[in-house]
């Protein structure tokens, strides 16, 4: 059945809100420790092929879904979705929680030392860690609450342009730092040697969260799509701006993070106990554009989560959606404050979101659109013959081969 659907309000608002969705954490904090962690420059090639063969066909099929039904999503998204927003609601409130700092002007002078206490002194306050993840998901909730075309339309259409010119103004900073060429150049010259299968696995598990694959985020922002609102062109220009920005970002962080003589592969507390140092030295205004930066990426990113499950409390169970939010803030703020005090349960919730439960939803919707749906249909949306034979087959196959491998140890 179609349903009467809001929409965003325009072409502009809504490839900003998927762009919005897409651009996040996963571009500033994830992707930069991915690729410390990874080996620099060949795994940011790595990352692309990814983005380009396997996770742009697999968007198309999501919003191919989601246009066409004009509906909410799968139960198995549902349950992702509201794990990924406890888990990344506690970063996002990191993210609050530097901004607050900056803003009184704390980081200046820090040494290294004093930057790791002060990030392992936050993660082991619980009240801190708590009310900063509250704070990021009550602004999460107060977007939701006001529609989709009066919140998540408008706050992705005024806030994602602004978003990309601080993060270009900081990437043009970061690599006039003394001391930043071995960093540009650790993201410039690949070194195919420090390759591994594990890698290629991260790399796609990394452009599945980063153009938010697998959970119906992109499947229910594509249920608002105007019936003349084209997915391929929707899809192009989200994919290529998240990548663009995730290499800015890298553009931003890793001269930095060589300049001051930090070590690339720190793991998820790269930016958070990195940047501070950095900054130290940098006035009062650099650590407060470049943490208003990650929380506006945050919220863009955390309502499209909030979004899928709500859209379905509306939908089925006949919530008002101040209901549907207010129902999930309060559950998502439980699985969360769990997860800021128990660092143990926010690794299994990445580790089993991002590697099992999107690999398992990208199939499902891969499987949807190449086998059930008929092809004529799937053609009037994607109109090659070809990319269709590559969402019937070669996709399905890679997914399950490159999910595996995390699994063995290659
Ligand atoms: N893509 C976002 C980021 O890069 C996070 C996100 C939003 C997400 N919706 C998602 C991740 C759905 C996985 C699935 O920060």
């Amino acid at each position: 059945m179609r349903l009467e659907r809001g929409t965003f309000g325009g072409r502009f608002a809504m490839v900003m809100a998927m762009a919005g969705s897409a651009v996040g954490l996963g571009n500033i904090w994830r992707f930069p420790y991915m690729v410390g962690e990874n080996g620099g420059a060949a795994f940011i090639l790595v990352y692309v092929v990814c983005c380009l063969l396997v996770s742009l066909p697999i968007f198309f099929c999501e919003a191919i879904i989601g246009k066409s039904q004009r509906a909410n999503t799968c139960y198995l998204s549902i349950v992702s979705s509201f794990i990924i927003l406890s888990f990344y609601s506690v970063v996002g409130g990191w993210s609050v929680d530097y901004l607050l700092r900056s803003l009184s002007g704390g980081f200046q002078g820090q040494s290294m030392e004093q930057a790791r206490e002060m990030f392992a002194g936050i993660s082991a306050s619980m009240v801190e860690n708590i009310s900063c993840m509250l704070v990021f998901l009550g602004l999460t909730a107060l977007i939701v609450v006001a529609g989709v075309e009066k919140g998540i339309g408008l706050f992705s259409k005024v806030s994602i342009p602004v978003l990309f010119i601080m993060m270009l103004l900081l990437a043009f900073n970061s690599s006039s730092l003394e001391g930043a060429k071995k960093g540009i150049e650790y993201l410039i010259k690949p070194d195919f040697s420090s390759l591994s299968g594990k890698a290629v696995a991260a790399a796609l598990g990394q452009s599945f969260f980063s153009l938010s694959l697998g959970v119906g985020s992109i499947l229910t922002y594509a249920s608002y799509m105007k019936e003349e609102e084209s997915v391929t062109f929707a899809g192009g220009w989200t994919v290529f701006f998240d990548t663009v920005f995730a290499i800015v970002s890298g553009f931003a962080i890793m001269p930095a993070v060589f300049a001051a003589g930090i070590e690339p592969g720190a793991g998820p507390s790269l930016v958070f106990e990195t940047l501070p140092v950095i900054f130290s030295g940098m006035g009062w205004i650099v650590p407060i554009v470049f943490f208003l930066v990650i929380l506006i990426a945050a919220l863009s990113s955390s309502i499209s989560l909030l979004e899928v499950v709500v859209s379905f409390l509306v939908d089925e169970k006949h919530l008002s959606r101040g209901r549907a939010v207010m129902d999930v803030f309060l559950l998502a703020a439980i699985l969360g404050g769990a997860c800021a005090v128990f660092p143990r349960l926010f690794g299994i919730c990445d580790f089993v979101t991002s590697n099992v439960l999107m690999m398992l939803g990208a199939l499902a919707f891969c499987l949807a659109v190449g086998w059930k749906m008929p092809r004529e249909e799937v053609l009037s949306y994607i109109r090659s013959p070809f990319l269709y034979k590559i969402i019937r087959y070669a996709i399905p196959v890679m997914i399950i081969i490159i999910a595996l491998i995390p699994f063995f140890d290659c």
